[in-house]
């Protein structure tokens, strides 16, 4: 997730581009830069860094022109340093870009390029764009913007420039946000309504397919076959800090409706018609070991399900704080896959070090390029975007979606599973947005839940196999962010101890979901029942069986039961976050946590 502004008008341009960046800092902020026309071409400031850093070189390095186009980056494809700083131009410094997504082909796109003699300068998937304006330009920048994307594959929002018109910015969307403000004899483009809040509250929201011209004589949409589209503005009501949030209440909850289109990007380029592409080349190994931390930890218990039953591999989970204290006896046989969000927390960064220590072969899953952990071993990207809310939403269905397909991954190299289960999985990681946004139109289900049980003291979770680690994440999320007391449990260990704390005060949330331990989780819930604990149940929304056992039903779209762990989640976020809200909590900054933690 990055974030993209422009301007076009009589003011300095690098001043307002500056606000709207600040305002955009959100987004990410492993880099950033701007490009301003002054009629003498293209002058450019960029940087690695926050905001501020690009400040300073703005301050010993000032650039002058009313026409401009700024980026805040989070690093996908390209270290986070000053040359991978957007805006990216074409060999001759002609053009200008900045661009939030991913092109899916840009490799391909690269190397026909480098052979038609195209001098790069940076690892981004995006410099591409620049070169095929080049290539089409004929004296109108729309017609070679629509040109060029006829040819990239992937999610873009984009703006940019050109030295010969210098007052004209074009820009296009597909599948990342973008809107424009209309100013008096000015206009915007941003990723989101914060960054021009402070110039102009008229706004226009343009959608996937549309490209856009803004000039001194106003704003013009087009299609992708350059016909024009009439669209009226609409006037921003909200405060500068609920824009900031897109309307939410909490970044917590704008998070966790972002998981469609986090999924999306999660899965962009890695689905294949035949199995999975990932960016890195993943080592031989024999056994696999999972660690992490927290909501990582969770993610990293699920991938050793789905490493044992899609790879029919051995694989191990342990918390990355145990991890070093243990005689783990790895090899080089061994793949140690390293899960953190920040790619900062210090236990599983030494878990990292100590792995390779022991010569095992080390992956690290996280969100943000350039952290410690990223910097110690080869890194698959959950391209999940910045998450402000301490308790992670987003970053988490993020862990497991690239975590099932590097177990698919490994399912195929291993012929563990059959071209038909192959198809099926594809099949229904192609369905997984549109699955997420299906659940999380359900919010008023839950919302209705959460009112009734808000004031309860004990909650249990219960799951069994894949859905033990949802059990275990939805406790955490509750107890996290609503400070009451909550327990995930393996259902199977109830009788074990914990069913003499069952009482009428408990309220049970039980993962009764269609799998091979169906019938087990659903013998749990008649335990629970038969001692009178309040119950919730999170169940497809095809199985009719369930509301024999409580009205409290979270009901979820169908899938492969080794997914459904994805979908299943989703309630219990929302029921954490419901809970919080209503006892008035600070959801997005609990008390005691912090969202990265760097000591040990
Ligand atoms: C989750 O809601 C928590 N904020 C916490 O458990 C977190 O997942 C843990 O600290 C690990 O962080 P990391 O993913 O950045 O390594």
């Amino acid at each position: 997730m990055c974030g993209i502004v422009g301007y076009l008008g009589e003011k300095e341009a690098s001043s307002v581009l500056l606000e709207g960046l600040k305002r955009l800092e959100y987004r990410g902020y492993d880099s950033a830069g701007m490009a301003v026309l002054n009629g003498n071409g293209v002058a450019k400031a960029k940087c690695a860094g926050k905001i501020a850093a690009l400040e300073t070189v703005l301050l010993s390095q000032p650039i002058h022109g009313h026409t401009g186009i700024g980026h805040t980056r989070w690093a996908t494809h390209g270290r986070p340093n000053d040359e991978n700083a957007h805006p990216h131009s074409d060999c001759k410094n002609r053009f200008a870009l900045v661009h939030n997504g991913i092109i899916e082909n840009y490799l391909e796109i690269k190397e026909k390029l480098l052979k038609a003699g195209h001098h790069f300068r940076t690892e981004t998937d995006t410099e591409i764009i620049p070169h095929l304006i080049e290539i089409y330009y004929n004296g109108n920048l729309e017609e070679a913007l629509i040109r060029s994307l006829h040819e990239i594959r992937g999610s873009y929002a984009i703006a940019a420039i050109a030295e010969d018109e210098p007052q004209k910015i074009a820009a296009a969307r597909m599948g990342s946000p973008l809107v424009i403000g209309i100013g008096k004899g000015e206009y915007f483009l941003a990723s989101d309504i914060p960054a021009f809040l402070p110039f102009t509250r008229d706004a226009l929201i343009v959608e996937d397919g549309e490209v856009i011209v803004l000039t001194p004589e106003g704003v013009k949409l087009l299609d992708s076959h350059q016909k024009k589209i009439e669209r009226t503005s609409f006037r921003v009501l909200w405060d500068t800090a609920m824009a900031e949030k897109g309307g939410y209440k909490h970044f917590m909850l704008k998070e966790i409706h972002e998981q469609p289109d986090v999924i999306s990007e999660t899965l962009a380029g890695r689905l294949k018609p035949n199995g999975i592409s990932l960016e890195i080349e993943i080592p031989k190994f024999e056994r696999v070991f999972l660690t992490g931390a927290g909501t990582a930890y969770h993610a990293a218990m699920i991938g050793k399900y789905w490493f044992e039953n899609l790879a029919k591999i051995p694989a191990e989970v342990e918390l990355s704080s145990e991890f070093r204290y243990r005689n783990l006896h790895l090899s080089k046989k061994t793949l140690v896959v390293a899960v953190s969000q920040s790619g900062e927390t210090a236990d599983t960064l030494a878990a990292v070090r100590e792995a390779k220590k022991q010569g095992a072969s080390v992956l690290a899953v996280t969100n943000v390029m350039g952290s410690s952990i990223s910097r110690e071993a080869p890194s698959l990207y959950t391209r999940a975007g910045i998450e402000i809310g301490v308790a992670a939403t987003k970053t988490y269905v993020s862990q497991l979606t690239l975590l099932f397909l590097l177990a698919l991954k490994a399912g195929l190299e291993r012929e563990a599973l059959s071209s038909e289960e192959m198809k099926m999985f594809l099949k229904e990681l192609y369905r997984l947005p549109e699955l997420v946004s299906l659940t999380l139109k359900k919010e008023s289900d839950v919302k209705h839940i959460a009112k009734l049980f808000a004031s309860r003291k004990d909650f249990l979770y219960l799951g069994r196999h894949v859905y033990y680690p949802i059990a275990l994440e939805g406790a955490l999320k509750l107890k996290e962010i609503s400070y009451i007391h909550a327990e995930g449990y393996a259902a199977g260990e109830m009788k074990h101890g914990p069913i003499a704390l069952i009482d009428e005060n408990v309220v049970a949330v039980a993962l009764t979901l269609k799998s091979p331990v169906y019938e087990k989780t659903i013998s749990n819930v008649e335990e629970v029942l038969a001692r009178d604990a309040s119950l919730i149940l999170v169940a497809e929304e095809t199985n009719k069986q369930v509301s024999k056992y409580t009205n409290h039903l979270f009901l979820i779209p169908e899938t492969h039961w080794l997914l459904s762990p994805i979908l299943a989640v989703l309630p219990l976020q929302l029921l954490a976050y419901l809970i919080s809200d209503k006892k008035g909590c600070d959801v997005d900054q609990p008390r005691n946590l912090a969202k990265s933690v760097t000591v040990e």
